[in-house]
């Protein structure tokens, strides 16, 4: 067991349950959700919004210390604009009506991802919702919006050359721990478990260098239809997996 994980003592329904410090969630299948109750595409996205506030409820619960959550890639630009903005008009949504809960329940938010392509007023709600609950001490979450993994590699390594070129960082000097915290996600663990949902079985460019070890499981529910029960399903899966991050299995396993 990592040293991240911990085994679930509070909730006593799942003796044994492990539960990640650090769960992150590729939250997908609105579209296709939507599509088999011959509703349209935005209509998965609203259900898609209260799925995610069952997570972070759930999130708390459980203990888990670091949630993220993938909401729009740098590649979802390629998708018609009215659903671009319809998306962009969610996260401005979920911010401002859910920051007072947010606030209430201990959440520290952080949105990751480029700012590039952010109208003003959603940049300035990034701001507010990220100062004010930057004390808090319960989850963290970690919104990643218009985030790409091979984007935040590229601006890494621009603040690194950037450092190296301006006398402040050596060549020599440059480790793993110098890339992990030119990422947007530095100071927070790497996740113990990815979960994606609708049944794709693929990364989509999210959290590249995080990931390197993470245990990856695929759930086949769309994810307006999150809820606790898949939660439970997926951290059981996760509970049985022998995490050995190159090493060999302890003998006490
Ligand atoms: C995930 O659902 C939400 C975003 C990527 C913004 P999708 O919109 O990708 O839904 P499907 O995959 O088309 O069903
Ligand atoms: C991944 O889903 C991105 C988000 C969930 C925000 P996509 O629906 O964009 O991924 P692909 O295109 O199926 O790989
Ligand atoms: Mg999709």
């Amino acid at each position: 067991m990592s040293a991240e994980t911990a085994v679930a003592t509070t909730l006593n329904e799942k003796p044994g349950l492990k539960i990640p410090a650090h769960l992150a969630v590729i939250m997908d299948g609105n579209g296709r959700w939507a599509k088999a109750r011959g509703k349209v595409r935005t209509e998965g996205h609203v259900e898609g919004v209260k799925a995610l506030r069952r997570l972070v409820d759930l999130s708390i619960r459980y203990g888990i210390k670091h949630l993220t959550v993938f909401s729009f890639s740098s590649e979802n630009w390629s998708r018609p604009r009215d659903e671009v903005n319809f998306i962009f008009g969610l996260l401005h949504r979920f911010v401002a009506s859910d920051l007072a809960t947010l606030i209430q329940n201990n959440v520290r938010v952080r949105i990751i991802g480029t700012r590039t392509g952010l109208d003003e007023a959603l940049k300035r709600l990034i701001e507010e919702v990220q100062s004010k609950t930057a004390r808090n001490t319960g989850l963290e979450l970690i919104v990643a919006f218009n985030y790409g993994g091979k984007s935040e590699l590229t601006e890494a390594t621009k603040a690194i050359a950037k450092a190296v070129a301006s006398g402040k960082l050596r060549v020599e000097d440059i480790t793993e721990e110098t890339i992990t915290r030119a990422l947007y996600t530095s100071g927070t663990p790497d996740p113990d478990l990815i979960i994606r949902t609708s049944g794709e079985q693929r990364v989509s460019n999210f959290l590249l260098w995080q990931g390197a070890y993470s245990e990856l499981v695929f759930v086949e529910e769309n994810w307006p239809d999150f809820g606790e029960q898949v939660f439970l399903k997926a951290l059981d899966e996760y509970s049985s997996r022998s995490r050995r991050f190159g090493g060999i299995e302890s003998r006490s396993q």
